[in-house]
């Protein structure tokens, strides 16, 4: 048996340690040096060949190398029956909020107004505080966890999922409830899985819905966003800034606009990056129950695609 590793583009020898460190026994195979695809029983993966897996025809289990499992859901050619599982790490969810909350305070204390007037020599104490109302789409393990952080450090939050939720502890909205929950709220988090319902949810008509100036930060992915409806919304004041960490493609090309707009705060897909050694034993411990028929942790649905 053998745990295949796919990730073409990305270092695959932090997981290799970090797995190896947890099994010493397990057999790693690495795309696309796989020579014996028959005893590939798990399939690690980040943004792996469509139709690669059908090549292993033992493969009982799919894994991602992060929260995210459009990169895996892409590929239509998975079989049915075969499981996939995400990773749920609480240091991934820990750099995550405290990058969200970097955003919101960046919005808050307005850092990127007083960066501009710095590099002028304008000394403006007028206005230093925005008051801010946090609205998170997306209230899984991530948005959780941000809506959380932020409750406690003071500021209104509320929620926006596509499911409803009985006993939500903090204020949430459906997909269908967009209008109200723009309505409360002038910084927006999404933290939404991406699926054809949520692609390009952040478009100019979703903009004017907003409240006039609302801040974006998006860390979901850049498909969310239809990016030349942010600079349209950002010119008519629809938006007044925005702090991303995904792209529609990345890297991002040298002529994309955003490099030039004073108004984005752009990080490169580095919000919150999987720590191997964290998320190992988890692919390890999905491995172990696999091979023993028992539930697995962190499942995706399928269907909702998440
Ligand atoms: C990162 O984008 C992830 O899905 O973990």
């Amino acid at each position: 048996m053998s745990l295949a590793i796919i990730c073409p583009g990305k270092d695959p020898q932090p997981w290799i340690q970090a797995i190896s460190k947890l099994d010493p026994e397990l057999n790693i195979q690495v795309y696309p040096s796989i020579e014996r695809p028959e005893d590939v029983e798990v399939a690690l993966v980040w943004q792996h060949p469509e139709g690669i897996l059908s090549d292993f025809p033992n493969l009982k289990l799919v894994s991602s190398m992060g929260a995210g499992v459009d990169h895996i859901l892409r590929d239509s050619g998975i079989p049915e029956h075969l499981p996939i599982v995400r990773i749920v790490d609480e240091k991934l969810t820990w750099s995550m909020t405290n990058y969200v909350v970097m955003g919101v305070l960046n919005f808050h204390r307005q850092i990127t107004r007083y960066q501009a007037d710095q590099k002028r020599k304008v000394w403006d104490m007028s206005n230093p505080e925005i008051e801010v109302k946090v609205g998170v789409m997306g209230v899984g393990a991530l948005g959780y966890d941000v809506l959380e952080k932020l409750d406690f450090m003071g500021f209104p939050v509320f929620g926006l999922g596509f499911s409803e939720k009985k006993d939500f502890p903090f204020p949430y909205y459906t997909k269908d409830q967009m209008e109200l929950f723009l309505d409360q709220v002038n910084v927006i988090v999404c933290l939404l899985p991406l699926t054809p319902d949520t692609e390009d949810i952040l478009d100019l008509e979703f903009f004017k819905k907003c409240k006039k100036g609302t801040y974006l930060i998006n860390v979901a992915r850049g498909k969310h966003l239809v990016e030349e409806d942010l600079l349209e919304a950002l010119n008519r004041g629809y938006l007044s800034g925005a702090m991303l960490d995904v792209y529609r493609t990345e890297p991002l090309p040298e002529s994309h606009p955003f490099w030039n707009e004073e108004r984005i705060t752009m990080t490169p897909h580095i919000a919150s990056v999987t720590n191997p050694s964290a998320a190992a034993p988890q692919v390890i411990e999905n491995f172990k129950l696999i091979k023993s028929n028992s539930p697995l942790k962190n499942p995706v649905n399928r269907i909702k695609g998440y």
